[in-house]
């Protein structure tokens, strides 16, 4: 297991919610990536980590899709939680100041039928606004295009043209190579 410089493994947490696939697809590149950088995360979905300790794990990745250009019910629903958790202990404080050590990644996947990724960054704003309340740096929004499954136009006549198909191979190695690049940079920061 791979170490950091203060001697401690970057520990690791994978949540995220998906219907039909594609944010479990990416997910599993995630996943992927960190195994081969020496990490082994825990990858739980969003209802099963209503317990987790955001802030026993030094790096949390958060993965949703795009409902009506919001993170869907249950998702919000995780993060309402959370926020309530967190305000009743006291953690979300005025300016919002940096914990040391802690990072976050938002990924989420889209189909753009009518707009194209300008319905999806609302998605990665909101929950990105969601850990930087925590304190945690948000190191990157990532935003993948996924088939709108069961809506042949909106895969087909949609602002993104043809995403059949979509996350593909290519989608998901462009994710296994983001992750192991912000490996990289953490190991080199700490
Ligand atoms: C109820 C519903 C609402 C959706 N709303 C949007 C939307 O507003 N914008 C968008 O780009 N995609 C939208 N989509 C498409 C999904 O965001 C996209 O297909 C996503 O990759 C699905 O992820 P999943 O397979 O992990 O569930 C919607 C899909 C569903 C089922």
């Amino acid at each position: 297991m791979h170490q950091n410089k203060a001697g401690r493994e970057l520990k690791t947490l994978v949540i995220y919610w998906s219907a039909t696939g594609n944010t479990e697809k990416v997910a599993g590149a995630v996943q992927k990536a960190l195994v081969r950088e020496g990490i082994e995360p825990a990858v739980k979905k969003v209802s099963e980590a209503e317990a987790e300790e955001l802030y026993q794990y030094d790096l949390v990745f958060l993965g949703a899709p795009s409902y009506q250009f919001l993170p869907p019910e249950p998702v919000l629903r995780f993060v309402k939680q959370k926020m309530k958790l967190h305000v009743e202990r006291g953690d979300i404080k005025p300016c919002a100041p940096r914990v040391a050590g802690k990072t976050a990644v938002v990924f989420c996947t889209y189909s753009g039928p009518h707009t194209g990724i300008n319905e999806v960054t609302p998605v990665g704003e909101y929950l990105g606004q969601f850990f930087e309340h925590l304190g945690f740096d948000v190191a990157a929004r990532w935003y993948v295009v996924g088939e709108f499954h069961g809506r042949e136009e909106l895969s087909t006549k949609g602002r993104l043209g043809d995403i059949r198909g979509r996350p593909n191979q290519q989608d998901l190695s462009k994710v296994e190579s983001d992750v192991s690049r912000l490996i990289k940079t953490l190991r080199s920061a700490s």
